[in-house]
């Protein structure tokens, strides 16, 4: 959901309250599994994933979620698991942090909304420490006849769900990102709405390049 969208934030919840609790924490769980030091949690909504940082010391805990009805349900979250997060008003495409100061990022159906998703996988890659995670849940486009219903359904999806894409290949885009490497990836079940998991490492930028960086001026 780029932008506000009181009445799916209002809703967002409720809708999910069945396979939150059902399907979605061994998921949710897989996301958090192991993880210590800095972490961002990528739009993160109403705090759907806090309860599963809280109880982790280990973890220095950040957030971004540029809807403000998403973003103050997720405070009061926060607030009543005694979570200490600090959540920015920002969008993925521009991240309001400096370059290599995360140990991880963490996305749970984020990509399916970011307006420019290839954006925001630039910054998760800029803001990741080198040998860094990025771990997602995020649904995608179906194959065949379901996929092209998908296609047929889109639009309205999108103006119904709060901006959400109903078809899109992002796990194609993961796959593919050479500024990564591919630790882990499923295509869980769901023939009608499938869902991917997984975890990509950050690859260290070579040397040269940083040089460039460092040292081209910018016009
Ligand atoms: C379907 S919700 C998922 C929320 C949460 N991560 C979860 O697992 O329940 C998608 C979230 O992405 C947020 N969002 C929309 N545009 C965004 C952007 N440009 N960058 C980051 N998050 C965005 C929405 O406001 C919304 O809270």
């Amino acid at each position: 959901m780029s932008g506000a969208h009181p009445i799916v934030s209002r809703l967002y919840d409720p809708v999910m309250a069945i396979p939150e609790r059902t399907m979605l924490p061994e998921h949710r769980e897989y996301l958090v599994a192991d993880l210590s030091g800095r972490v961002l949690d990528l739009g993160a909504g109403t705090g759907a994933m806090f309860p599963y940082f809280a109880g982790h010391p280990e973890i220095e805990l950040h957030a971004i979620e540029p809807d403000p009805g998403m973003r103050r349900q997720a405070e009061s979250k926060a607030h009543s698991l005694g979570l200490p997060v600090e959540i920015s008003d920002a969008g993925g495409e521009s991240l309001p942090y400096e370059d290599d100061s995360f140990d991880a990022v963490v996305a749970s159906y984020v990509f399916c909304t970011i307006p420019d998703p290839a954006a925001a996988l630039s910054e998760v890659a800029r803001v990741l420490k080198p040998g860094g995670e990025f771990r997602f849940l995020e649904h995608v486009r179906a194959d065949g006849v379901v996929g092209e219903l998908h296609d047929l359904l889109a639009p309205a999806w999108h103006t119904v769900a709060g901006g959400c894409h109903l078809n899109r290949e992002t796990g194609t885009m993961f796959r593919t990102d050479e500024r990564f490497e591919l630790v882990d990836y499923s295509q869980l079940s769901g023939r009608t709405m499938p869902m991917i998991r997984g975890t990509l490492e950050r690859r260290p930028e070579s040397q040269l390049y940083r040089w460039i960086l460092d040292w081209v001026p910018v016009w």
